[in-house]
């Protein structure tokens, strides 16, 4: 069995995606998987056919190479056979910012919508997953597109809003296509997002008033120092900040009163991919009496984000198989930070993901 998946953004999530995948073929052990089985697809059973990045250091080297190259830390973790597949120099747009350009490396060839889809469509590529900076906004868009053209699932990691468009524009041209469409923003297998939602979920289960709560993340890698830049992380926000209000049913007041305040918060280059995390929650128990949280959470932030990239593609794929169009909402809300339809708690998630991969049943998003 094979599942044909190209990678858009060949940075750090890539090398962790396919080094995994890859110790997986060659039967070496793999701690830590959420599912051993989606439907009767396996991890290894995941193919790399295509691959886009606009950096002069990875453009026409064998995947293999490419994800090794500067700007890139993620470690060897497997030796890797030459894949036989080069990366295809993609359109920039907006995916460099302009610090990022001295790191990052742009080409500056003229590549166009129709140069992705020709490759799109020669790899045999069935599933795309979205892994550019945050603040792609164009560029994920125009990958979007070219999947839609090319007959390809989109799975988009990162929180520009596709999957969770308001107007369900994106949702309704996938159905109509036929293609599975899962978004957005990966959230971590054991990422800030989780432990958060779950501390104010219990706090609210047992009746405590929540009055504030903040989540400070920090990291050293170029994912974090692309979020310096405060306009490129105006979804990050809102997509973290949603993930954490919509447990609450007064969330959203605390939203508006400015009582909730979640997002990448600085760089520290020494750190590497090593993401820390800290949360703080205050609330009021019975008979009035201050609760505080403090948590720290310390993570490998690829590892993270990587082991729940191998359900999505999963997720896609048996989606295909069953000739679903749209977005596959209920695994969208188990696996993303920003779903069309966030679940009351993870719990009930979880159970919308399982109820999807064993009968095929989804939630319904209007
Ligand atoms: N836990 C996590 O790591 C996590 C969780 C949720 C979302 N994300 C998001 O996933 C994305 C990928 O993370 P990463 O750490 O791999 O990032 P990265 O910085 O390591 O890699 C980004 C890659 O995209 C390439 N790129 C830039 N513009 C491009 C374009 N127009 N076309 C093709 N390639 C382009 C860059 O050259 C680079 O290789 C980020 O947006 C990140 O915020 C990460």
């Amino acid at each position: 069995m094979s599942i044909k998946v190209a990678i858009i953004g060949v940075g750090n999530i890539a090398s962790a995606l396919i080094q995994s995948v890859y110790k997986a073929k060659k039967g070496e052990k793999i701690e830590g998987l959420m599912s051993e089985f989606i439907g009767r697809y396996t991890i290894s059973d995941i193919d790399f056919v295509a691959a886009f990045d606009v950096s002069k250091n990875k453009i026409n080297k064998d995947l293999s190479e490419a994800i090794f190259e500067y700007p890139n830390i993620f470690p060897k973790i497997t030796d890797l056979p030459k894949i036989g597949v080069n990366v295809s120099p993609g359109p920039v747009l907006d995916g460099v910012a302009d610090h990022m350009r001295n790191i990052f490396n742009p080409h500056e060839l003229n590549i166009d919508l129709n140069d992705v889809i020709d490759v799109l469509k020669s790899s045999g590529a069935e599933i795309a997953v979205n892994l550019l900076p945050v603040g792609s906004e164009k560029a994920s868009r125009l990958y979007a597109e070219a999947c839609l053209k090319a007959g390809v699932a989109f799975v988009n990691a990162i929180p520009v809003f596709i999957a969770s468009d308001p107007e369900r524009k994106w949702h309704k041209m996938f159905k109509e296509n036929n293609l599975p469409l899962l978004g957005d923003d990966i959230k971590g297998q054991v990422g800030a997002t989780i432990l958060h939602r779950t501390l104010v979920r219990l706090l609210h289960m047992r009746g405590v008033l929540l009055e504030e709560t903040y989540q400070v993340n920090i990291g050293g890698n170029t994912d974090f120092l692309n979020m310096m830049i405060e306009e490129r992380l105006y979804s990050k926000r809102l997509s973290k900040t949603e993930a954490v209000s919509s447990i609450l049913p007064y969330g959203k007041k605390l939203e508006a009163e400015e009582k909730i305040r979640i997002g990448p918060s600085d760089y520290i280059d020494f750190l590497g991919n090593t993401k820390i995390a800290y949360i703080y929650i205050k609330g009021r128990s019975f008979g009035g009496f201050p609760v505080t949280i403090e948590a720290k959470l310390t993570v490998d932030d690829k590892s993270m984000a990587s082991a729940v990239l191998v359900d999505a593609i999963r997720i896609a794929k048996l989606a295909l198989d069953r000739g679903d169009g749209g977005v596959i909402a209920g695994p969208s809300a188990f696996l993303f930070k920003h779903p069309p339809k966030q679940a009351p708690d993870d719990e009930t998630a979880y159970y919308w993901f399982t109820r999807y991969v064993m009968t095929g049943e989804d939630i319904f998003i209007d």
